[in-house]
Formats: structure tokens, C-alpha cells, sequence
């Protein structure tokens, strides 16, 4: 099994040296890739230098901040063509925990009933959030709650970002027609993958939030992502009706 780490960055200096040879450790015969949107910080340079100096870190450079969403399908064409077997996605931040990956990626290897997708959940038994306030908890859980109802999906933690797919199951989902670029991205493919049919697990894991560097979360996120949950959602409802 080849596996690729996609890892989005912007403005991640401060973090990305940390968390590629956090995953470099735990999965040694997993390759990395780097998708930076030109950062200013100079977190691509750093990369450049990691990649120079070991063969399984790559680095892919975008001109401009241009959204997690689409930083991902470009990382995802990346991988595929190569023909990777499994990619996966991970913050740079530090909140998902490259030593808790072996989880994730044993799912797919199962022998029967292997996965298509596995999600790193925070929201089942086991799972958790280190250093979050409370309003954060809520708004995620809330935010999963409806993005369930709207979608009749029974996953617990349908916006977390950390996430193993099958090849073969990314190449049944229609990458060119996604076109979220915050949370909402993560829904939508966990919606595109369930209308596919994928068998999709989720794991445990301990989200820890970031100490150093700068979130990008931002209220026209939450409010893409509400928006685009509540169309798919009535779509959904329409469909049922007739
Ligand atoms: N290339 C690129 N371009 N990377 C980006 C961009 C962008 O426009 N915006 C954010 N990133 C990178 C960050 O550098 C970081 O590595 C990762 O995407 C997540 O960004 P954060 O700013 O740390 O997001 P968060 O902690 O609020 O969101 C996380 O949790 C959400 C809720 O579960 C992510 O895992 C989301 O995917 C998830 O939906
Ligand atoms: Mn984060």
C-alpha cells in the first residue's frame, strides 16, 4: 500500500517543519505532500528545503490563497495520478496526530469489510478535543448535528479534517464538480462519498488544537458551510418527495 499525506498550508512556518517529520516517524514508508498557497511566511521555502533533502516529501506550490477545498483536490489529482493507493488528509497545525494515523489506515487494510473511507472522529466514543473552549465544542457538534439531519447521514463528525481514502473510492467521486472551499468542503465530499455508496468508518482520535500559528477559520466559512448543508439538505428532501 503506498500512501500519500496531503498536508495544506498557509502560513505555517512555525509548524510545518514539526509535522512532517512527526509524520515522517510514525509512517516512514508514507510519502508527504506539502500543498502551499504561496504563503508569505516563507513556509514553502522551509518545505522546499525538507523535500531537497528527502525523497518522500514533495511540495506542490499554488499562486494565492485559494481555500482548503481546492488546495486538497489539487493535492488528490497529485496523488491519483502518481497512483498512490491511499491518500490522506491532515492539518498542519498539529491537531491531528500523525502517531494516531496506523488507526485510521489499519480500516483499510482490513481484510473484510475493509473501508473506503475512514474518518478520524472526534465526536465517538473515545474521541476527544484538547484545548478547546466551549463554544467551540458547541459550534462543531451543532454544526454536525445539522449537517446529519440535513443530509441523513449518520456519521457523528461530519466537518473534522482528518481523513483516509481509498484510491479507488476518490476515483468514483466527481472531483472536478466540487467546488467548497472551508468546512464545508469536508461535508461535501463526505456527502459525495455516501451518494456514491462508499463504506465509510470512523475512528477515534484526540483532535489537539493548534498552539503556534494563526487559525484560518473565519465566519464566511461557517456561513459557506451552513449555506451549502441547508441547499443540499432541502435537494435532498425534494428528491424524497417525488
Ligand atoms: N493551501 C492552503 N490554502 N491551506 C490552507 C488554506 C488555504 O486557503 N486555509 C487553511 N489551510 C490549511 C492550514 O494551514 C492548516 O494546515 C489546515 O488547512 C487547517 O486550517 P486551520 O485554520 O487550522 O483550520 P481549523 O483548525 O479551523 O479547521 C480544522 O478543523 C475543521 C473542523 O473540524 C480543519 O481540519 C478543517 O478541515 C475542519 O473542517
Ligand atoms: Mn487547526
Amino acid at each position: 500500500m503506498r500512501v500519500l499525506v496531503m498536508i495544506p498550508t498557509y502560513n505555517e512556518r512555525d509548524n510545518v517543519e514539526w509535522i512532517v517529520s512527526r509524520v515522517r516517524r510514525a509512517q516512514p514508508d508514507a510519502d508527504v505532500l506539502v500543498v502551499d498557497d504561496s504563503s508569505p511566511d516563507g513556509t514553502g521555502d522551509v518545505v522546499a528545503r525538507l523535500a531537497a533533502s528527502d525523497r518522500q516529501v514533495h511540495l506542490l506550490t499554488r499562486a494565492g490563497k485559494d481555500g482548503l477545498g481546492r488546495a486538497y483536490i489539487a493535492a488528490m489529482r497529485w496523488g491519483i495520478e502518481r497512483g498512490y493507493d491511499v491518500l490522506v488528509e491532515l492539518d498542519a497545525d498539529g491537531s491531528h496526530q500523525p502517531e494516531q494515523l496506523g488507526r485510521l489506515l489499519e480500516r483499510l487494510h482490513e481484510t473484510t469489510d475493509a473501508a473506503d473511507l475512514v474518518l478520524g472522529s472526534r465526536w465517538v466514543p473515545g474521541g476527544s478535543v484538547e484545548n478547546w473552549p466551549w463554544h467551540r465544542r458547541a459550534i462543531s457538534r451543532l454544526g454536525s448535528a445539522y449537517a446529519r439531519l440535513a443530509l441523513g447521514l449518520s456519521v457523528r463528525d461530519v466537518t473534522g479534517g482528518y481523513r483516509a481514502f481509498r484510491r479507488e473510492a476518490l476515483e468514483r467521486l466527481d472531483l472536478d464538480a466540487v467546488h467548497s472551499a472551508g468546512y464545508a468542503f469536508q461535508v461535501d465530499m463526505l456527502w459525495r462519498s455516501a451518494q456514491a455508496g462508499l463504506r465509510i468508518v470512523e475512528v477515534p482520535i484526540t483532535f489537539v488544537e493548534r498552539e503556534r500559528g494563526d487559525s484560518k477559520m473565519s465566519l464566511g466559512i461557517v456561513v459557506e458551510a451552513m449555506v451549502r448543508v441547508t441547499v443540499w439538505g432541502l435537494r435532498r428532501v425534494r428528491r424524497l418527495d417525488t
